[in-house]
């Protein structure tokens, strides 16, 4: 049977079986379409959001001041001062960010006061969006009204500074209050300024705190916002499951620094600042500016989760700090005194679970969420290790258990997919019957390529498997271009095929600044104003759309998964049927550098059902100059779709009926093909 393409010829992937000579004689695969080996749980591809490379403030986070609420170790980083500017705490509104600045006039009438932030790598606006100005502000007794201006300003490469959006606020009591100001800049700068002074001749005294500068049309339109463009990138992977906020971040290199949920809940101007341990990890790459303001905290993850269609999935200190950087004993809380470490997590259930009558429910009522969020699952740790980690990890076990029977717990196998740390933990995990083991490899080409039939041997009996953190690193190169992501769509074949023990996985990490990362690669790279989707992003999204509800057998000629295995020209595969939009996917990934022709016998159609077409969509590589496909070749924010799924419709010479189903189909070399097929 030969294809035909009915759609116009975009489908790079697509390659008509005279077209390039391919392997021999056609691979044979088979699929049994109306056979459920497994159910794909909803939750099977999902995302992971860690606050590295300003993946929060100074990213998703759509915060445009640095340092806010002066509350930095040095209290005007990120800030610029003129004139008479003091750092106060007398009389702040908020206890948990006590600092704040006075502005005064100068005794020179003619001499100005003001800050002026410099942002995350530059305050950027946008012409034609309107931003949000806020500030909390008090005068001083008996004096007048103070009249603040507040602009965004162009500094300019040469010097020539423009101010493009501007307004004027009366703060007119000596009470703290909140002043807002809407800013509609008349041209889109990229390395701007925000600055904020008493109108020249004003000579009262203004006590500034909370300085923030917003886009108002942020994802869903919330006040105390993320960014439309990278929310909405997130949404488009369909994930099942938000986990969230680390990595590492959760442990801290000391338990002072760790992510301690209950600082992150509460109205935005009291949540304390907490220290950002990618701030100091890699020398060269070092971030001094680089803290956690806790905008984006629980609540909002929370919020994000419900609102991408995802379940939640937060990840609780285990009472450790982080093993890597900190390797004394007593850094850890002590064995024997675990209780608040414990009381956090069951708090955090009665956060996101509780009655409204309850402590931490009232409060997230009070945010704006009356419902219950719907948690089901905590993780306690993140890469922890050792009899250090079981030993902690038990008493949660045992007292959520109690408490909370429902909620299912996520424990870790250490850093790597395999050694000491790994042997070590997964007997203990299965002895503690946790329901589902945090496995992270962050790996070369070779073990992506060898490990497709990684999980085909696992134990069904124990916990489940949740592949929290994957990437393919190619070693001396760390980017994201087309290989890896490549290699990372061969592999999730695998992880497809045996849904029945692996219940979610999520790549990592997922955002970075360009200009601030400290971690490549990663799956979605922005600056002030743009994000681009990488190639290894577009593989999550091919997954998550194509997840389908049942995994469906697939085999080669000798009855062997399709999994890279010798004898099989590279290709690895995985199938599903979705029951309810009754359809069957086939996911086939070519990684050598031969075209494949493949001879796909499809089995179990539907009694009645004719299938004329499939749908066709594929991810591959450019051309490069020397009419090869250009595995180098990556999305940038410069070029943003050299790497971008296509999508055809394919017509069948011959239908597929459940009588006949052979449909023959060439991978392109290096290609990615998922092949879709209406059985209904
Ligand atoms: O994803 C980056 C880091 O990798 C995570 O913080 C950590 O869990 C892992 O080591």
């Amino acid at each position: 049977m030969r294809l035909d393409i009915v759609a116009a010829a975009l489908c790079a992937g697509v390659v008509c079986a005279d077209a390039a000579s391919a392997s021999p004689s056609p691979v044979e695969l088979t699929v049994e379409a109306g056979r459920s080996v497994a159910e794909v749980q909803p939750t099977m591809y999902g995302l992971f959001f860690e606050d590295i490379n300003f993946a929060a403030d100074g990213g998703l986070y759509a915060e445009k001041v640095k340092n806010r609420s002066f509350e930095f170790p040095d209290a005007l980083a990120g800030w610029h001062t003129v004139g008479n500017v003091e750092v106060r705490t007398d009389g702040a509104p908020f206890d948990r960010c006590p600092h704040y600045v006075r502005l005064s006039p100068e005794r020179h009438r003619e001499k100005l006061t003001a800050i002026e932030n410099e942002g995350f790598f530059g305050v950027s606006v946008s012409r034609g969006e309107v931003y949000r100005f806020s500030v909390w502000a008090r005068g001083a007794e008996g004096d007048d009204a103070v009249r603040l201006r507040v602009a965004v300003a162009d500094p300019g490469a040469d010097g020539d500074t423009q101010e493009v959006a501007a307004a004027v606020i009366a703060v007119d009591t000596p009470q703290w209050t909140k002043y807002t100001a809407e800013l509609k800049p008349s041209a889109t700068v990229r390395r701007g300024v925000l600055r904020l002074m008493p109108e020249k001749g004003c000579r009262g005294t203004v006590d500034v705190e909370h300085v923030s500068l917003m886009p108002v049309d942020t994802w869903h339109g919330h006040e105390n916002g993320l960014r439309r463009d990278i929310a909405e990138k997130l949404a488009a992977v369909r994930p099942g499951v938000f986990r969230f906020p680390g990595g590492c971040i959760v442990e801290g290199t000391e338990l002072g620094d760790r992510y301690q949920w209950k600082n992150t809940v509460g109205p935005v101007e009291n949540r304390p600042l907490n220290l950002n341990r990618w701030q100091y990890t890699f020398a060269d790459r070092m971030y001094p500016d680089y803290f956690q303001s806790g905008g984006l905290g629980f609540y909002e993850y929370f919020l994000l989760a419900e609102e991408i269609g995802a379940e939640p999935l937060p990840v609780i200190n285990a009472g450790l700090v982080c093993q890597y950087q900190n390797r004394h004993a007593e850094a850890h809380a002590d064995v024997d005194s675990l209780e608040c470490y414990i009381q956090d997590a069951i708090d955090l259930i009665e956060f996101a679970n509780g009655d409204t009558c309850s402590t931490w429910g009232a409060l997230r009522r009070d945010m704006g969420h009356a419902e219950p969020f719907g948690l089901k699952m905590i993780a306690i740790g993140n890469e922890q290790w050792g009899e250090e980690y079981v030993e902690r990890l038990e008493q949660f076990v045992k007292a959520l258990r109690e408490v909370h029977p429902e909620i299912r717990i996520v424990g870790s196998a250490g850093p790597h997919p395999d050694g000491d740390k790994f042997d070590y933990l997964w007997p203990e995990m299965k002895r503690m019957g946790v329901d589902l083991v945090d496995e992270h490899f962050y790996r070369p080409a070779e073990w992506f390529l060898e490990s497709g039939a990684r999980y085909d041997s696992y134990d069904r009996t124990g916990p489940k498997v949740f592949a929290g953190e994957y990437a393919c690193h190619i070693a001396g190169k760390k980017r994201n271009h087309f290989y890896p992501a490549l290699l990372e769509a061969a592999f999730m074949t695998g992880l497809e095929r045996n849904a029945d023990v692996v219940e979610m996985a999520t790549y990592a990490p997922l955002l970075a600044h360009v200009e601030g990362w400290q971690w490549r690669p990663d799956m979605i790279w922005f600056d002030n104003l743009e994000s681009v989707a990488t190639a290894s992003y577009y593989v999550q999204k091919l997954y998550g759309e194509n997840r389908g509800t049942d995994v469906v057998r697939m085999y080669d000629g000798a009855g062997r998964a399709v999994a890279g295995t010798e004898g099989q020209h590279g290709l690895f595969a995985s199938a599903v049927a979705d029951r309810g939009a009754g359809t069957i996917v086939v996911k086939i990934v070519n990684t050598s550098a031969e075209p494949a022709d493949v001879a796909l016998n499809i089995k179990g159609i539907k009694r009645g059902v004719r299938i004329g077409e499939m749908e066709v969509t594929t991810l591959s590589a450019p051309t490069g100059a020397g009419g090869e496909p250009d595995l180098d070749a990556e999305n940038t924010l410069e070029n943003q779709w050299c790497i971008v799924p296509e999508v055809s419709v394919v017509a069948l010479d011959t239908p597929v009926t459940s009588g006949n189903g052979i449909v023959e189909y060439q991978m392109a070399p290096y290609s990615f093909a998922v092949l879709k097929f209406k059985n209904n």
